[in-house]
């Protein structure tokens, strides 16, 4: 990564960096100190966005509350010093973003979370929405898992697109941001290639209700790491 940084005839500021504080590194000091070796590691003197890469989980930390305030409170400083340019939190429930708020002086910009047909997370994403803070969909193709589910394959079939496309579609028709992956040249471009279709609203209703098929499924409160 530094080396791309760094690279000849690229500017710093064409590059979007995103980078995320491990669970490792919570609390107020270790926050800023995970952040300054990033960037030595980088070998820039910023991060586009920061986020917090997991709340502590309800399950091991009896003051879950007081770990995310005190990491928030060193994302905060970062974000004042100027080393990091947006702050923000990922996997983070209604009940995480409810008790920050009670401390925050700064909201997250963004919550980075699971979304996917099967998992629409719609109660999450409508409280973010009255926060303004954006939503960012992590394993939108659900991990690859809901690709050959019927719903979303007979909506590909009728539009003349992959199944991938449909389901990057459904997202970026609710505002969301997504970030699939792939290690594949043609996926990546037919990936990025949704901007030239619409789904209906009867379609849209069709894959919001696709039940549960297959993802991460890791619920925060119950991570052990
Ligand atoms: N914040 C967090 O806690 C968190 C957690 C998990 C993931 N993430 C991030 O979210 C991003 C994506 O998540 P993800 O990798 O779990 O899942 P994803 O993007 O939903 O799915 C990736 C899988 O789908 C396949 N795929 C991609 N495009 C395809 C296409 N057009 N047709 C068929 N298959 C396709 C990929 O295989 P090929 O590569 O072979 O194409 C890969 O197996 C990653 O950048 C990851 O870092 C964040």
């Amino acid at each position: 990564m530094a080396k791309a940084i760094s690279a000849k005839g690229i500017s710093r500021d064409d590059i979007y960096i995103t980078d995320k504080v491990w669970n490792t590194s919570r609390g107020y000091e270790a926050v800023k100190e995970a952040c300054k070796k990033s960037l030595k590691k980088l070998k820039t003197d910023y991060i586009d966005i920061y986020l917090v890469h997991w709340p502590a989980a309800i399950k091991h930390h009896k003051d879950w509350e007081e770990i995310n305030a005190d990491t928030w409170r060193g994302m905060e400083a970062l974000y004042k010093d100027g080393l990091v340019r947006n702050i923000g939190v990922c996997n983070f429930k209604l009940h995480h973003l409810e008790a920050l708020e009670k401390t925050a002086e700064i909201m997250p910009f963004i919550n980075q979370i699971e979304i996917h047909p099967g998992l629409p997370q719609s109660e999450l994403i409508d409280y973010c929405k009255s926060k303004d803070i954006v939503i960012e969909a992590y394993s939108p193709l659900g991990n690859g898992k809901i690709l050959q589910n019927e719903t979303i394959l007979k909506i590909a079939k009728t539009k003349s697109v992959s199944a991938a496309q449909i389901c990057l579609r459904w997202a970026i028709q609710k505002s969301i941001i997504v970030i699939p992956k792939t290690v594949n040249k043609e996926r990546l471009h037919s990936n990025i290639n949704v901007f030239n279709f619409e789904l209906s609203d009867s379609e849209m209703k069709a894959i919001d209700r696709i039940p549960y098929c297959g993802g991460i499924g890791i619920d925060p409160d119950e991570a052990d790491f």
